[in-house]
């Protein structure tokens, strides 16, 4: 293991003989806590074995079937023993074709008695299918069959070369630390690539428990970090600062992990600025702190209190807050969370311009309700200017004067003229009601805007996901 950095020489190594420190401890505590029972592993295999079986009897020839994600990998959490079961297709077939068979063979095996099923969108659609009784569920994922990178032809053929690296490179004790690191980023809502997260995926976390050797290393590491950051599995290298600064401006990020069974992807891909800063403040406190838990763990906070803690916000700090609440159209959240976050940075531009800077926003979703929360201080703007013509754009000057001198007042500002009239927009709520009723300002395709509701405060049912993503951004609440 070689952890280098260009910032300070490498750390001492921490060596098994000597005596656990407090976070060593807990986080053998953790790994061991979050292993899989003996009964929930024979289930789950039970349960994957059947679904093999009921595909392979059903699939041609060509076609093969495997374990894959953390479930193949022994990285998963327990009690979060999701089945990955990929299809992988001959690469003579077109795409779309061998989609549309994958997806008619998986619903053909589902027992619909004692089972149900999903279809889910990421790069292709998938089957979900869950088992009724005891909820546990598989998912079976179509890919193509490659044998190297170069391959490829959609992100998930990878995944068998992705459990041959895992398997081959991380010992028992490692996977614990995959199990611990996987579940202090959970608690701290920032696991998993969804774009609604940005956060680190389980392939991530496996990959950096290796580059770094262990969690207690990378933690200690990470809060010495400088960016950027470039990390390579495949020799085990952590590289901090200008030495990473090429692949930084390649992959275009603060944070490289080159893909060991890729040289051209960057696993740390859908990681956001905020998410990895936030693993390093992490890290910094659970090195510094004396009740480790509760940094370990995260802040909790009671479900049914997210309203009130949100009006607690507002008021230590005379905030004001106003949300759009929109109901969004049932499909995939990766495809929808893009189309929040361009409306939000619309609306936040406006907001800026024509109110003040917002102190937050947050955007969130939650079973099909989108939901965008300004943060602002407390402000009233009364009046508006518009600025006309030159004076000495004879016409133009005119009809200027003329439409505006009844009702409101005329200025010069060098030689043209301004006009002060009484703003409409009078607040932020008064902004937000303007943006869902004007036609000149459209909403992305699957925001229903004509259904689009403004809260000053919002009931407990919207306030939750709303905490949820300010618990993201706030490090202190
Ligand atoms: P999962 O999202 O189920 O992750 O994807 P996981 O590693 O099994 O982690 P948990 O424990 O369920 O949270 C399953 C596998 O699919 C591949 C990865 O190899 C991953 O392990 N995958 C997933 C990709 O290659 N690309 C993706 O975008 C998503
Ligand atoms: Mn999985």
């Amino acid at each position: 293991m070689c952890v280098r950095s260009s910032a300070k020489p490498p750390k001492k190594n921490v060596k098994a003989s000597e005596p656990a420190e407090p976070l060593a401890r807990l986080i053998e505590r953790i790994a061991s806590e979050t292993k899989p029972t003996k009964d929930e592993i024979f289930l789950t295999t039970e349960y994957a074995d059947s679904i093999i079986s009921r595909l392979k009897s059903k699939l041609p020839g060509d076609v093969e079937i495997i374990m894959a994600g953390s479930v193949a990998r022994g990285t998963q959490i327990r009690g979060s023993s999701d089945i990955d079961i990929f299809l992988q297709f001959p690469k003579v077939m077109e795409e779309r074709e061998m989609e549309k068979k994958a997806l008619f063979i998986a619903k053909r095996i589902v027992d619909r008695k004692n089972e149900h099923f999903v279809i889910n969108y990421a790069e292709h659609p998938y089957l979900k299918i869950i088992e009724n009784k005891s909820g546990m569920s598989a998912d079976v994922v179509p890919s193509f069959k490659i044998s190297d990178a170069s391959e490829i032809a959609s992100a998930v053929d990878r995944t068998p070369l992705h459990n041959i690296f895992v398997n081959d490179n991380l010992t028992e004790k490692q996977k614990g630390d995959v199990r611990a690191l996987k579940y202090l980023l959970k608690q701290h809502y920032i696991y998993g690539a969804e774009a609604r997260i940005g956060g680190f995926s389980g392939y991530l976390c496996e990959l950096l428990i290796c580059s770094y050797g262990s969690l207690l290393k990378m933690l200690k590491s990470l809060s010495d970090a400088k960016l950027p950051v470039l990390i390579r599995p495949e020799i085990q290298e952590v590289v901090y600062g200008d030495r990473g600064l090429e692949f930084s401006r390649r992959f275009a990020s603060n944070l490289v992990v080159v893909d060991p069974t890729d040289p051209n992807r960057n696993v740390a891909a859908a990681v956001s600025d905020e998410s990895f800063a936030r693993l390093v403040i992490i890290s910094r406190m659970l090195l510094a702190s004396k009740n480790l838990s509760s940094v370990f763990f995260g802040k909790k906070f009671s479900d049914e209190r997210a309203s009130a803690s949100i009006e607690g916000f507002k008021r230590k700090f005379s905030i004001e807050s106003c949300s759009i609440v929109m109901p969004v159209s049932k499909i995939s959240e990766d495809t929808v969370w893009p189309q929040i976050t361009k409306l939000r940075k619309n609306l936040e531009k406006l907001v800026s311009e024509s109110i003040s800077e917002p102190i937050l926003v947050v955007q969130s979703l939650y079973q099909n309700v989108a939901i965008i929360t300004f943060f602002l201080n407390r402000a009233e703007i009364g009046s508006e200017s518009v600025r006309g013509p030159s004076v000495f754009i004879k016409d133009g000057a005119s009809s200027f004067y003329l439409k505006h001198s009844p009702s409101e007042i005329l200025l010069l500002s060098g030689e043209r003229l301004v006009s002060i009239r009484k703003s409409e927009i009078r607040d932020l709520e008064g902004f937000l009601r303007w943006a869902v009723k004007d036609k000149k300002f459209p909403f992305p395709s699957h925001i229903m805007k004509g259904k689009s509701k403004i809260l000053k405060r919002l009931p407990e049912r919207y306030a939750k996901p709303v905490w949820q993503e300010m618990m993201k951004r706030v490090l202190n609440p």
